[in-house]
């Protein structure tokens, strides 16, 4: 269960301010109630692209704590200029806000292009003028590819791209590095994720997709609760032991804590370098067909699946070597998986009963 801190307590111990861009998004909301709960003081910008403005009253009823919320799009300069002089004295940024939609990056790779690398850029901008001190950036264990060697580490090499969406992130990695090897005063943490799923076990906060779910667990659950026929298993003929393929799936209030971890490591001053890349994930390997037994075990629910073609891009098999993280940041994933379906299981459940979904 998660505690409710009495509101006088958590001010009296209000922590730094932190501006999380996206924070109304499926791991961005999240991760605002972790910064909350540590006693961070929240500011959320978001374009409400892909979320919506009520998604602040579901986080206050988690945290007690109501977020200063603005909608703005980080491609607007002056807005976010503006922005950063009304809320002043911001010393960090999480940057979510991203398009984060493969298929659609292919067929529109220069909305993908402008909104993920300009608004990284505006906010690198601004950050020294505002004093903000240093930026924690939403990346992915896309830019591995199909890693040579698994677990993969934060050393092995950078495959190319094999859609826009994932160049975005491995060329935001590179705009920090070299803004931050330029000379400017500010420090970054590059968090690369695995595969972010389940909801917040108040069932309040989760993954709302846009139209047809495209990742894998959203489109169990609705499957599972009937909103779609049948759910697709993307090819039984890979080169792992039950033939499809193999995904680290992280637990996304798991994910969140990194980020309070990864802030307060820049705050502190506690870095080792201006930048630094840590993998966050599990450590450990599930197939899709597992995934699905693991669902249908801690649900009870029996889902309606078949085995179809390989989908087009994807990976065999990535899995994180999380050792970094766990000795550095010493943050480690903790939500047993079947909590962890459990959980976005009873959030879809929760969507029905709000007539959303
Ligand atoms: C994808 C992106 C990744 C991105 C992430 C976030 C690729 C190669 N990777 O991860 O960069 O950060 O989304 O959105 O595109 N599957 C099915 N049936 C489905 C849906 C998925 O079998 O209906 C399978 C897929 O084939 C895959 C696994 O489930 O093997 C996970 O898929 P998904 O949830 O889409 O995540 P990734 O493709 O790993």
């Amino acid at each position: 269960m998660w505690h409710k801190i009495d509101l006088k307590t958590k001010h009296s111990i209000m922590k730094e301010r932190i501006l999380v861009t996206g924070g109304t998004g499926y791991i961005g909301s999240h991760t605002v109630v972790e910064l909350q709960n540590a006693g961070y003081d929240v500011v959320i910008i978001d374009n409400l692209s892909n979320s919506s403005a009520d998604v602040v009253d579901n986080i206050e009823k988690v945290s007690g704590i109501r977020p200063a919320f603005e909608k703005l799009d980080c491609l607007d300069f002056e807005g976010l200029d503006a922005m950063f002089s009304k809320y002043s004295g911001i010393k960090a940024i999480i940057h979510f806000a991203a398009s984060k939609a493969v298929g659609e990056s292919v067929q529109k790779p220069l909305k993908y292009y402008r909104n993920n690398l300009v608004s990284l850029i505006n906010l690198l901008e601004l950050m020294p003028k505002h004093g903000v001190e240093g930026i924690v950036f939403s990346s992915s264990c896309t830019v591995y590819g199909q890693p040579d060697v698994l677990p993969v580490t934060e050393s092995a090499p950078i495959k190319k791209a094999e859609s826009p969406y994932g160049n975005t992130k491995q060329i935001n990695e590179e705009i920090i590095r070299d803004t931050i090897a330029s000379g400017v005063p500010i420090n970054a943490i590059l968090l690369r994720y695995f595969n972010p799923i389940g909801a917040h076990p108040s069932a309040l906060l989760g993954e709302l997709p846009n139209g047809v779910p495209q990742n894998l667990v959203p489109y169990i659950t609705q499957t599972a609760i009937g909103i779609r026929e049948k759910l697709s298993v993307f090819g039984d003929d890979y080169n792992t032991p039950d033939g499809s393929c193999i995904r680290d799936f992280i637990n996304v209030v798991d994910l969140a804590k990194a980020h309070v971890v990864a802030i307060s490591r820049i705050l502190d001053r506690k870095q080792k370098e201006k930048v630094e890349v840590f993998n966050i994930g599990t450590g450990r390997g599930l197939s899709v067909l597992e995934l699905i037994k693991a669902f249908e075990t801690s649900t009870g629910v029996k889902l309606n699946y078949q085995i179809v073609g390989r989908r087009a891009g994807d990976i065999e098999k990535v899995w994180a070597d999380p050792s970094l993280a766990n000795n550095e940041l010493g943050w480690k994933a903790e939500t047993p998986i079947e909590d962890t379906l459990l959980s976005a299981w009873k959030w879809q459940l929760k969507l029905r009963e709000r007539g959303i979904q």
